[in-house]
């Protein structure tokens, strides 16, 4: 969803109104968007949606800016909930300062960033984008096999409006705050320069139930053992290349102590600098598991079940943070982000990183400090300023 904070006075000309969104709403997407004026007060009401020409005011591009609230499983608080905070916290300080945004201003936050549920990662900005129909979004299953579909329904929405979202079309500009999520930061805040490409990959190994004490090794099909060289290929192969490979989430079937599995599913989440490094990666991974299964006379079949490109944020909205904070230092991530989709939906699109000191993410251990939090707010309430004036 999208709260838009609209400017007091109609505008002056502006650009035209992003093409190529569409007119409806999408639960999905961005789901329910809602307006206040600059007082705080509700403005909102069917005919203010984003979207669509409210009276007083022009329907005109507006810089929005937000993360996600969902996490991975077991993750930390600062993955997503960071931006969304920090973009109220800014929003709020803009307002106390008596800042007249130019431009409307939105806060977002998007669903299902990280996959966890349905596994498709960015999957609220990815419909929202047009990037992912409905159809197929709908489609995806949770690991209970409830669809997406099933699943909004419980929850009291109706999925027919998912779908392309018209707040797009009212997204000039979109800036996300994230805390970082490697060691690659040493000042309070930086500016993102590119994010690696990634993919998931799912590796289903096929092999033969039998009994744990009376099947001779060597008459064994055992799909676990294909998984576990794989695995090892895997991190070797990653290595080599100067790229990331993990299988952090495994599936095995029938799953007991005293059985050689019937079959083992496991996810690779890969990612390298560029594009041609990550097809390589994926191509030698692929290989070795071909030939181990070969070997140990199981089957092997690989569903690529997201794949994100390389996103280069635009260089000049780069530099205009850079400008905007003094300086402040830019760097590359290895981690996915709805800033990305957004990016490659050719939105101009920056994010702005808060320093971690631990790099660790992902897990209960992430953490930022307070003072550089603050400065992210501060980091991110001026450059609203200088994008929506
Ligand atoms: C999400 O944070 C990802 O990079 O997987
Ligand atoms: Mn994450
Ligand atoms: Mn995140
Ligand atoms: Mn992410």
């Amino acid at each position: 969803m999208i709260a838009w904070w609209e400017p007091r006075e109609k505008p002056a000309h502006r650009p035209a109104p992003r093409a190529g969104g569409s007119s409806e709403t999408s639960p999905v997407g961005t789901g329910a968007a809602s307006s206040v004026s600059p007082g705080g007060e509700p403005a909102g009401g069917p005919a203010s949606r984003p979207g669509t020409r409210r009276a007083g005011s022009s329907l005109v591009p507006g810089v929005v800016t937000g993360s996600h609230l969902d996490s991975v499983i077991d993750g930390g608080a600062f993955d997503g909930p960071l931006g969304v905070v920090s973009a109220l916290a800014a929003v709020d300080q803009l307002r106390a300062e008596g800042f007249e945004p130019g431009v409307p201003i939105g806060v977002g936050a998007f669903v299902e960033e990280e996959g966890s549920r349905f596994g498709m990662p960015c999957l609220g900005s990815r419909v929202a984008a047009g990037v992912l129909s409905a159809e197929k979004a709908l489609a995806l299953q949770d690991r209970a096999g409830v669809p997406l579909a099933a699943a909004l329904e419980q929850a009291g929405i109706d999925p027919a409006g998912v779908g392309p979202s018209p707040l797009l079309q009212r997204m000039g500009t979109f800036v996300e705050l994230h805390v970082e999520q490697g060691r690659g930061l040493t000042a309070p805040v930086g500016v993102a320069s590119s994010i690696w490409p990634h993919g998931r990959f799912r590796f289903t190994f096929g092999g033969e139930a039998n009994h744990a004490g009376t099947t001779l090794m060597e008459d064994r099909h055992d799909p676990m053992l294909t998984y576990a060289m794989t695995a090892l290929a895997a991190n070797k192969q990653a290595r080599l290349a100067g790229a990331r490979a993990t299988f952090g989430r495994v599936s095995v079937e029938p799953n007991g102590t005293n059985a050689v599995p019937s079959q083992v599913t496991a996810w690779l989440d890969a990612r390298a600098a560029d594009t041609e490094t990550l097809e390589l990666l994926l191509a030698a991974i692929t290989k070795q598991a071909t030939e181990r299964a070969e070997r140990d006379g199981t089957t092997l079949e690989v569903t690529a079940e997201s794949v994100s490109p390389i996103v280069n944020f635009p260089t000049g909205l780069r530099d205009r943070l850079v400008g905007v904070l003094d300086g402040a230092p830019v760097l590359p991530t290895g981690a996915g982000h709805d800033a990305g989709v957004f990016s490659d939906a050719a939105i101009p699109t920056a994010m702005l990183f808060v320093r971690n000191p631990t790099g660790i993410s992902h897990s209960p251990a992430e953490y930022a400090e307070q003072d550089d939090c603050l400065a992210g707010v501060d980091a991110l309430a001026a450059v609203l300023k200088d994008l929506a004036k």
